[in-house]
Parts: structure tokens; sequence; C-alpha cells
């Protein structure tokens, strides 16, 4: 009983380490997905840090309170189709949705807005605002 006892422990501090490993893969299931922080850090900070070609800010409260203003779907939504400066999916055409919004929500957060991580949800409605984004586009071109 031991024993099995010890095995339990031993195989329960394997599997909490490969969360760690995985992260140097790219995230393919959700459950793998970064973090806003880490895709902030990764992808958007080359230009949202110091504002390359106009970009709102990180922390820049006034240059996102009209973004914040659109609502969570809107704005990640014509992030993730991209406009003037800004490109399609920071740039980044393998980056998941989730990731995406989840790094348009701590950029948010830290303007004042008190946007989340997407649940299933929320990214049911950012695909919808996209398609609509998409139409909306197509049309002006
Ligand atoms: C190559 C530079 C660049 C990178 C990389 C980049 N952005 Fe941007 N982003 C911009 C610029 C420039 C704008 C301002 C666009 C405008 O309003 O003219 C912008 C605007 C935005 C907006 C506001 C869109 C709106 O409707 O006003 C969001 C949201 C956004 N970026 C999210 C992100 C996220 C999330 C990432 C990383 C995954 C990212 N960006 C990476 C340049 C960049």
């Amino acid at each position: 009983m031991l024993t099995r006892t010890k095995t339990i422990i031993a195989s329960l501090a394997l599997w909490s380490a490969i969360p760690g490993l995985l992260q140097v893969a790219p995230p393919a299931a959700a459950a793998d997905a970064r973090s806003g922080d880490q895709v902030y850090q990764q992808v958007c900070a080359a230009c949202h840090a110091t504002g390359v070609a106009d970009a709102p800010k990180y922390g820049d409260g006034a240059a996102w309170e009209t973004r914040i203003a659109e609502g969570q779907e809107i704005l990640t939504a014509h992030g993730w189709v991209g406009m003037r400066g800004m490109p399609p999916r920071g740039g980044r055409p393998d980056l998941p949705l989730q990731e995406f919004a989840a790094a348009v929500a701590y950029m948010a957060r830290s303007a004042g807005a008190d946007w989340q991580p997407p649940n299933p949800g929320m990214l049911a409605r950012v695909r919808e605002e996209i398609e609509a984004r998409k139409t909306e586009v197509a049309r002006k071109q």
C-alpha cells in the first residue's frame, strides 16, 4: 500500500512538471494555450510596448479608452482582422484566436478594463464579430 502511494505521488510529480516542458512547443490544444501575458511579451510588445506606428501602448489609458468602449468582442475581432498599422493576428498567422484574445484582454487590463481571458462563449462571439468585420472590410474594398 505504501509503495502504491509512493508510485502515485511520483507520477503526480512527473505530470505536474510536464506543462512547464510543453511551453516551448507550439501550442495546439486549448489546454496548452499561452497566457495573455506570454503572448504579449512574445508577439505584441514589439509594437505595443513603445507605440510603433501609433500602436496603443501597454498601460496607456488614454490610448485604449475609446477602444475599450467598443467592447471585448468587437475590439478583439478588429485586431484579429487587422487595421492600418496593426497586422492581422499581430503578424503571426499561426497564432490561435484564444491566445490572441487573451493578449488583447491583458493589454486592456493594463489600461483599466476588467477583461478576462476568453471563455468559450466569448470566443464564439468574437468569431461572429470576425465574420462581420471581414464582410465589412470586403465591402469597402
Ligand atoms: C507590427 C506592429 C504590431 C504588432 C506586432 C501588434 N500590433 Fe496591435 N496594433 C498596431 C498598431 C499600429 C495599431 C493601431 C492601429 C490603428 O488604430 O491605426 C494596433 C492596434 C491594436 C488593437 C486595437 C484595434 C482597434 O480596433 O483599435 C488591438 C486590440 C491590438 N492592436 C492587439 C494586438 C495584439 C493582441 C497583438 C499581439 C498578438 C498585437 N496587437 C501586435 C501594431 C501592432
